[in-house]
């Protein structure tokens, strides 16, 4: 049963308080309480506010007053900029590195690539937060919430860039220690040695992303360590501010279209989120569409919302088709298998959030293989930032959109890169090689037939008048 206001205000003592996403169990829980799903029957939690009691602005406008407060590190942050939106917890509370100093793009080269008319692509660029990944949004709120709750220990399970984020935040902050539980050999490079750099406890299981995830959850209830996986509420909150920065670049205009790589589905659930709340507080009139883009080897939303049409229905989840596919996964021993290591997971902890997501911004899920992800993510980069192969999904899955003609040339789409270009140096520098035993080993054992787009560095004998003339001939 719901509870009314009245009662979330005799209960609940904040702001805010967490409630069972599952309409007909909708329990409540204090803020003030680690939990990463429903006591009474196991579902996923959101955090939701008594927004009457909350100073939320009547108009999204109202927040380009906080840029002239920039020297205050709060409203310096790119996340709590937005804080009227996620009040959780006081202004004192809060936890920054100064992340979500990002920026949104305008880029007619990835444009073409796309299909799309001038002027009608942009780029997200997460990875230029502290830690390189977009997961700085949602990290912050997250050990804020650890450190109110006077966490000494935090832990994840990651395919790098959510324990290179909490590593950062640990050690920049010495609030707490990291605990971290990576799947063997399945975390590049660049990502690893953040982990390790900043000091986390770094645990390597062998196994998978999926592996890992149970494990910590086991060994984090056992042990009473924070968890801040994004099956932990907190760190969503985070994240809906992606979309709050989105709408402020385009001068808090809504776009058509949305477009994110799908792993765990936590940037997907808190995007749905945000655009739930802004259009319940009447500060949007319209919501843009979302597409969440699986690696063809990491598919299972794809596969559930596309194949077999598997809907957040109101919140009455058919189960039976997920239990189902899960069972086949098991059977056949199927693992997740993409060169987009970030997202190579196959049983995404926030399924449901990203249905309920996908539900109210009429979203479409899409597969895309490795090839199109390392052709799109070399036009992401010959446009001048550059981003990881997961990123790279949302621009080919995009194009993908475009040629079936579901996204028209006139929308004006928004692709959230998610993570920095030198989280995996490997595989950009396997793309662009000129040695075929490098691209075999990395790309083509996956299926990757060519580098499309690879600009290949030119070897010259060391003389000054081979120099010249190679210049001449390549410039
Ligand atoms: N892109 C990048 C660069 C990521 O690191 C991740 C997730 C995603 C996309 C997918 O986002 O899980 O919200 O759907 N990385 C997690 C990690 C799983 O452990 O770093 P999602």
């Amino acid at each position: 049963m719901l509870q009314t206001a009245q009662e979330h205000n005799a209960i609940h003592t904040d702001l805010a308080f967490q409630r069972c996403i599952n309409p007909r169990c909708g329990a409540t829980y204090e803020a003030r309480s680690v939990r990463t799903s429903c006591d009474k029957c196991g579902d996923l939690l959101d955090i939701d506010y008594q927004w009457d009691r909350a100073a939320v602005p009547s108009s999204l406008k109202e927040f380009e007053a906080t840029w002239s407060e920039r020297t205050n590190p709060v409203r310096f942050s790119g996340v709590w900029r937005f804080h009227e939106l996620l009040p959780f917890a006081a202004q004192k509370e809060l936890i920054t590195v100064g992340e979500g100093q990002t920026l949104l793009q305008q880029t007619d080269l990835v444009g073409d690539y796309v299909g799309m008319d001038h002027g009608r692509l942009h780029l997200q660029y997460e990875g230029m937060n502290p830690s390189g990944s977009f997961k700085d949004n949602g990290m912050c709120a997250a050990v804020t919430h650890a450190s109110m709750m006077d966490a000494k220990r935090a832990a994840c399970a990651s395919t790098g860039n959510t324990s290179a984020s909490l590593a950062l935040y640990c050690s920049a902050t010495q609030l707490m220690k990291a605990v971290i539980f990576i799947g063997s050999g399945k975390i590049s490079y660049g990502k690893l040695s953040q982990a390790l750099d900043y000091g986390a406890l770094t645990v390597q299981i062998a196994g998978d992303f999926d592996d890992a995830m149970i494990r910590v959850r086991q060994v984090s209830q056992e042990l009473g360590i924070y968890l801040v996986n994004s099956v932990n509420p907190f760190r969503l909150e985070g994240q809906k501010t992606i979309m709050f920065r989105v709408l402020e670049a385009l001068r808090w205009e809504v776009p058509d279209w949305i477009v994110v790589p799908g792993g765990n589905l936590g940037n997907s659930s808190a995007f749905g989120k945000a655009f739930m709340e802004l259009k319940a507080h009447g500060l949007i009139d319209r919501v843009p569409r979302l597409a969440v883009i699986n690696a063809a080897g990491a598919d299972t939303l794809y596969e559930l919302y596309e194949r077999r049409g598997v809907r957040w229905n109101g919140g009455n989840v058919d189960m039976d088709p997920i239990v189902q596919y899960n069972d086949e996964m098991d059977r056949e021993g199927k693992k997740a298998d993409t060169i987009a290591s970030a997202i190579e997971i196959n049983r995404p902890v926030n399924l449901k959030k990203c249905l309920r997501a996908l539900e109210f911004m009429d979203g479409v899920v899409r597969q895309v293989d490795d090839q199109d992800i390392l052709d799109a993510k070399s036009k992401v980069g010959a446009g001048g930032f550059g981003c990881e192969p997961a990123s790279a999904a949302s621009v080919a899955g995009a194009r993908m959109l475009r040629r079936e003609g579901v996204i028209a040339p006139s929308d004006r789409v928004v692709c959230i890169l998610t993570g920095h270009e030198l989280k995996d140096p490997t595989a950009t520098v396997a793309y662009h090689t000129t040695d075929q035993q490098v691209f075999n080993e990395t790309l083509g054992s996956r299926g990757v037939q060519k580098a499309s787009h690879a600009n290949r560095a030119v070897a010259v004998p060391n003389e000054l008048d081979d120099i010249i003339k190679t210049i001449q001939l390549y410039s």
